[in-house]
């Protein structure tokens, strides 16, 4: 591929979705988009560059969906759910109660759905401390593909056992001949919605706790600062946002504090 094409398909993809991609991943980006130019009967990718300038709503959701990276397990890093169950939810859990509200939990890039099950299974484990309280997981994507997976909810003995115990497994999931498919009762916690963090998030509604992994790594400073603004907006003034293991918000911008707990879970400031 050509530099110049390789610089407009990069620019397309920032635009669509906020992901940079630095210098040299010309043979990620060709390996990625190769299917998706047979599939549309594209034959170079000069003249896929040419067609996303105008494409429809199809090519680019398909261009989005090659160049987005789903990759997830269960319980990943651990920290992040012990935090969840043992900082998040108890302190929240009083609040709402006190309250009468309901407690609305965000993932924000739900990938394949192992985060938002996950967070689905520590709530269903935590029944006693909430109970009472209305809890709800709302888990969004930008990749329809990724999100198809998620709300089927099936999956291969391999991504089971990445992170869930064998007890959890069969708490949680039921065998469907040699995969696993989430039980009714954990499904039904999570609303799987398409949502690109770049575009209005207005529809996501009051949020108490976001878990917002190992996606804003693929953006640049300005960008991550932007939906982190976004993201201020629709969290409560005392929710959490927990953010994956390498991301940092130091010297990225001022509208959330690392908590005394943890470097990777914020609060708004005020
Ligand atoms: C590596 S996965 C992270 C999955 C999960 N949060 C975890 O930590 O295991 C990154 C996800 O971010 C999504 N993503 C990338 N850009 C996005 C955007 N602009 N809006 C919403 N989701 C986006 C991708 O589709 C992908 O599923």
């Amino acid at each position: 591929m050509q530099e110049h094409t390789y610089q407009a398909i990069a620019r397309f993809v920032a635009q669509e979705s906020g992901i940079k991609l630095s210098e040299g991943k010309a043979y990620m980006v060709e390996t990625r988009l190769t299917p998706v130019m047979s599939k549309f009967g594209i034959s170079s990718f000069e003249h896929l560059a040419t067609q996303l300038m105008a494409a429809t709503g199809e090519l680019r959701q398909a261009v989005v969906d090659a160049m987005t990276t789903n990759e997830s397990f269960f319980f990943r890093d651990r920290t992040p759910f012990e935090l969840f169950e043992k900082v998040m939810l108890p302190r929240m859990a009083e609040e709402k109660r006190a309250n009468g509200q309901p407690l609305r939990i965000w993932c924000a890039a739900a990938a394949t759905g192992q985060e938002p099950y996950s967070l689905a299974i520590s709530v269903l484990e935590n029944q006693r401390l909430l109970e009472d309280i209305d809890v709800s997981i709302l888990a969004t994507d930008i990749s329809q593909a990724a999100l198809a997976t998620a709300e089927d909810g099936l999956y291969t003995q391999f991504e089971a056992q990445r992170g869930l115990s064998a007890q959890r497994l069969i708490t949680h999931f039921e065998q469907e001949g040699i995969a696993w498919r989430v039980k009714p009762q954990l499904r039904e916690l999570i609303e799987f919605k398409e949502l690109n963090l770049l575009k209005n998030l207005h529809q996501v509604g009051p949020v108490d706790i976001v878990f917002c992994r190992n996606v804003l790594i693929y953006f640049d400073v300005e960008t991550k600062c932007h939906v982190l603004g976004k993201i201020k907006k629709q969290i409560s003034p005392d929710g959490f946002l927990m953010l994956g293991a390498a991301e940092t918000l130091v010297g990225v911008c001022g509208e959330f504090l690392p908590t005394r707990e943890h470097q990777n879970l914020f609060q708004p400031t005020v």
